[in-house]
């Protein structure tokens, strides 16, 4: 799925950014063969690749901005939307399929109103999909940040969207 970059960012995301690459001088030489790790490190820190990230990159690296957006879109590890606190993949393999991974992913969608790959208004939430989490015994499988949940139904799945909310409001 191709993924719009975000360029619109508030003045605490773009200082967040300059102390970032500030730190990042530090960390790399600039060489051109670091520009996955400067990637990875933004990502890790950000949670996503803004646009200003990736030009500051290619200045410090010495290649040209496509270069450094072509390799970008090029892995689906990197991602180029802001991310929510709890990341809740839904997976897709037929194990799950067969077990109703759709209709829960259909839920879940409805429920927080975004699409796979948005976040939430309220910066909790952001959905994806996988493939298999190879623990295929398990499905329907669902794993909000490093928390798997097995065996899943609706209901559960939305009381526990609910359990947090009510634990981060
Ligand atoms: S198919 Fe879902 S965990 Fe393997």
């Amino acid at each position: 799925m191709e993924q719009a970059i975000c360029e619109d960012l508030s003045i605490e995301g773009k200082l967040e950014i300059e102390h970032l690459i500030h730190e990042m001088r530090k960390e790399f030489k600039g060489r051109p063969s670091e520009l996955i790790p400067m990637l990875q490190r933004v990502q890790r820190t950000l949670g996503f690749l803004p646009e200003q990230a990736m030009l500051e990159i290619a200045r410090l690296t010495g290649l040209s901005a496509a270069k450094v957006f072509g390799t970008a879109t090029f892995y689906a590890q990197f991602r180029f939307q802001p991310v929510g606190k709890y990341i809740i993949r839904v997976c897709r393999g037929t194990a799950c399929h067969v077990k109703g991974s759709d209709r829960l992913l259909d839920t879940l969608v409805d429920y927080l109103k975004v699409v796979p790959g948005q976040m939430t208004e309220d910066g909790l939430f952001t959905i994806e999909t996988v493939a298999c989490f190879g623990s295929c015994a398990l499905a329907p499988v669902m794993v909000i940040n490093d928390s798997v949940y097995g065996s899943l139904n609706r209901s559960r799945a939305l009381k526990l969207i609910d359990e947090i909310r009510s634990r981060e409001t």
